[in-house]
């Protein structure tokens, strides 16, 4: 299974990810947590990185790219993308490299929620420094404050999800998903559903669009 999950900043990406990689035994690749870790590692796509990241700008094509292209080769049972692509060349250039794979996507999925819903998610996030597992201090509570339930790691709140960097990232979707839609939804790929509810209500939405799919 080779799916794409879009969406805004904030929307559940990269929670509705966790969950399909565990389901279907298939490997999560979010860019962002990628680029997090170069940061981290301050590699020199971290360096190059650091400075869009902080501002909520997008990473250049170049970097984000050769990033993923040196992890997609690993994901050999099926991938999940989370933040990948995120415009069009991106797009094109992965249509490439799976095509180099002979890897057809199974779904583009878009996941849509209210602003007001994504600034209260995005300002209650925290997340492991270990494991990149992700929490929200009201909605999934970690069982002992600021601890990782799955790896004991430390968790901190995202230097992006500031108000300022916030509102660069939602401008940046708004201007750069209408070309990627109309790409995937021109394949006859794209699916789009709400993610206002839980988290567990999306991922059965998800899933019944998944199953339809096999039996279709
Ligand atoms: P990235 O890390 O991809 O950030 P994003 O797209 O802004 O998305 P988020 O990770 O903020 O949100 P999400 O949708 O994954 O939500 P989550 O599941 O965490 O990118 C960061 C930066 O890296 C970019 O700004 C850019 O600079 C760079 N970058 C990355 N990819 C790039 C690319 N391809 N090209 C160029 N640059 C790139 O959930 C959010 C919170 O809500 C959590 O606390 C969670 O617990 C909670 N939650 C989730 N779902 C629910 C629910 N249904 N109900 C209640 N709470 C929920």
């Amino acid at each position: 299974m080779y799916l794409v999950l879009l969406g805004p900043p904030g929307v559940g990406k990269g929670t509705e990810a966790e969950l399909l990689a565990e389901k279907f035994s298939i490997t999560h690749l979010s860019t962002g947590d990628m680029l997090r870790e170069a940061v981290a590692r301050k590699t020199e796509a971290g360096k190059a990185a650091s400075a869009y990241m902080l501002k909520g700008e997008l990473v250049p094509d170049e970097i984000v790219i050769g990033l993923f292209r040196e992890v997609v080769g690993g994901a050999g049972n099926g991938f999940v993308l989370d933040g990948f692509p995120r415009n069009r060349p991106q797009a094109e250039s992965l249509e490439e490299t799976l095509r180099g794979e002979g890897i057809n996507l199974t779904a583009v999925i878009s996941l849509k929620a209210d602003d007001a819903i994504l600034i209260s998610r995005l300002s209650g996030r925290r997340q492991c420094r270990d494991c990149d597992a992700i929490y929200h201090l009201g909605n999934y509570p970690p069982k002992s404050e600021g601890v990782c339930d799955k790896c004991g790691g430390e968790l901190y709140q995202r230097k992006d999800d500031r108000e300022e960097a916030i509102r660069e990232r939602l401008a940046v979707y708004q201007e750069q998903t209408p070309q990627l839609l109309d790409y995937y939804g021109e394949k006859g790929l794209l699916e789009k559903i709400s993610a206002n509810d839980t988290s567990q209500e999306t991922f059965v939405r998800i899933c019944d669009i998944l199953q339809k799919k096999k039996t279709s």
